[in-house]
């Protein structure tokens, strides 16, 4: 079996206790293999860029790299999340199109490479993970690397119309091509990379799946939906209802029901429309006033970037406005909270909730809609209002489908599920849990890494 390396701007490192089910499922594969994990330590070092640390946990060796303060600033805080991020989620408004930005980007991709290329044989198998690293096989092919070299993008891929409003997105994308196989999430973002290619790339779609770019080489393609560690979340969620942060959650709702909504604090997840619809919801449902309280957990991300520091005072406004305008002494209706918690909690709060929301504007997957099907009671499941637009809803198509963009739709439909009666939450939630059990995190990584093996 060859080995496994794989490659992300964010390294999971053993014992840190954000590691969700992507992290686990990595390393799991990487266990197997005696595999390597290549990235970011997450530290900045002012003094200089390229200092390599080493861990070892069982089989695994972790190799990540210091940042300087100039490549934090210009390739993650840049043009990773100022520009990649808005361009990929179809926010062009907010791209932003300095130059300097690109040029850190090629710079930390080129010493990514120099540092990872000496670690690599030939029989590998590398893997490399997201926006921030499109142009790592080029370079990595530039320093002789010869073995199989894969790429998952987790984000969207929008269409070509709106690619083209990068200044840089010829150079970005031809970096696909040196790569063996490229994955997406859903079979919408491989249909728009093939016409990318065919219009921009002046490639050729050969058969499905198998591309041949201008320069003739021959690159595979595929959709291959993320998804969570079913069984465990189902178990773990059963088990968290014991946990005394779950039980305190239970015992403060006075039987009132739950709706939650767990997110990064990100410009994509459409929460200040989420926070609005459930406004409207509290306006349109006045019958059911009283009856349920919203929970939003949003802990803090990319809090550097401008765009993430005004969506946050943005929420705290909107919040203040809801709460101010229809709490009674004895109920507020949003809870709003901005610290991160325990995953084992969280999956118990999914349990104890009535409605889960998710409402991305954009979404490449969206793991929280899985794990809160996978959370729940099989007795008395809770209901899930899934955006049209995250790449979930192909799969989850039984959840209460939305436009988030359409306010009164998602109020409406959060009063749906209020009303929802006991047998058809089941009938729903069984046919969602079905594709969740065989689509699970572990077939996701063999249907790609199978695939890799043999393109
Ligand atoms: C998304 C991206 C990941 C990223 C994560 C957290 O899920 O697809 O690549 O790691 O957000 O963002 P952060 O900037 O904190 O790594």
């Amino acid at each position: 079996m060859s080995r496994l390396v794989v490659v992300s701007n964010r390294v999971a490192l053993p014992g840190e206790s954000r590691a969700g089910g992507l992290a686990v499922a990595l390393q799991a594969a990487l266990d197997e293999t005696g595999g390597l994990w290549f990235g970011w330590s997450g530290k900045i070092d002012p003094s200089h860029s390229g200092k390599l640390h080493e861990q070892h946990d069982g089989n695994i060796r972790y190799v990540t790299i210091d940042l300087s303060r100039r490549d934090h600033a210009d390739y993650y805080n840049g043009f990773a999340n100022r520009s990649l991020w808005p361009l990929l989620h179809f926010r062009v408004d907010l791209v932003d199109y300095s130059r300097e930005t690109w040029a850190a980007y090629r710079r930390v991709n080129a010493l990514f490479a120099e540092k990872l290329a000496p670690l690599l044989r030939d029989d590998d198998m590398v893997w490399i993970h997201d926006y921030h690293l499109i142009p790592l096989a080029a370079l990595l092919r530039e320093h002789g690397v010869r073995c199989k070299l894969g790429f998952f993008l987790h984000v969207p891929m929008p269409s070509s119309d709106l690619l083209a409003a990068l200044p840089q997105h010829s150079r970005l994308f031809e970096g696909l091509s040196a790569y063996d196989l490229v994955g997406f999430q859903t079979s919408r973002d491989l249909e728009r990379f093939q016409d990318y290619v065919r219009l921009f790339g002046r490639g050729d779609v050969i058969s499905p799946g198998v591309l041949e770019t201008a320069g003739g080489r021959r690159l595979h393609a595929g959709a291959f939906p993320i998804s969570i560690d079913t069984a465990h979340i189902a178990q773990q969620a059963g088990e968290a209802v014991e946990n005394s942060s779950v039980r305190r959650l239970k015992d403060s709702l006075s039987g009132r029901a739950l709706a939650i909504g767990v997110d990064r604090l990100d410009y994509s997840k459409g929460l200040p429309e989420r926070f609005r619809a459930f406004a409207r919801y509290l306006q349109r449902h006045p019958q059911q006033l009283g009856k349920l309280t919203y929970l939003q957990i949003a802990p803090v991300s990319r809090g550097d970037v401008a765009e993430y520091r005004a969506l946050r005072e943005e929420l705290e406004q909107l919040a203040g406005h809801i709460n101010g305008g229809h709490a009674e002494p004895d109920w507020t209706p949003m809870r709003y909270v901005n610290r991160n918690y325990a995953h084992p909690t969280l999956t118990g709060f999914y349990r104890l909730a009535r409605v889960g929301l998710v409402t991305p504007l954009r979404d490449g997957m969206n793991l929280v809609a899985k794990e809160f099907v996978a959370a729940q009671d099989p007795e008395d499941p809770g209901v899930l209002v899934l955006s049209t637009f995250a790449g979930a809803a192909r799969e989850l198509d039984s959840a209460l489908l939305v436009n988030p963009y359409d306010l009164d739709g998602v109020a409406d439909a959060i009063a749906t599920a209020m009303r929802m009666h006991r047998d058809e939450r089941r009938e729903r939630w069984q046919a969602m849990m079905g594709t969740l059990r065989t689509h699970d995190i572990t077939a996701w990584r063999r249907d790609y890494l199978a695939a890799l093996a043999s393109a």
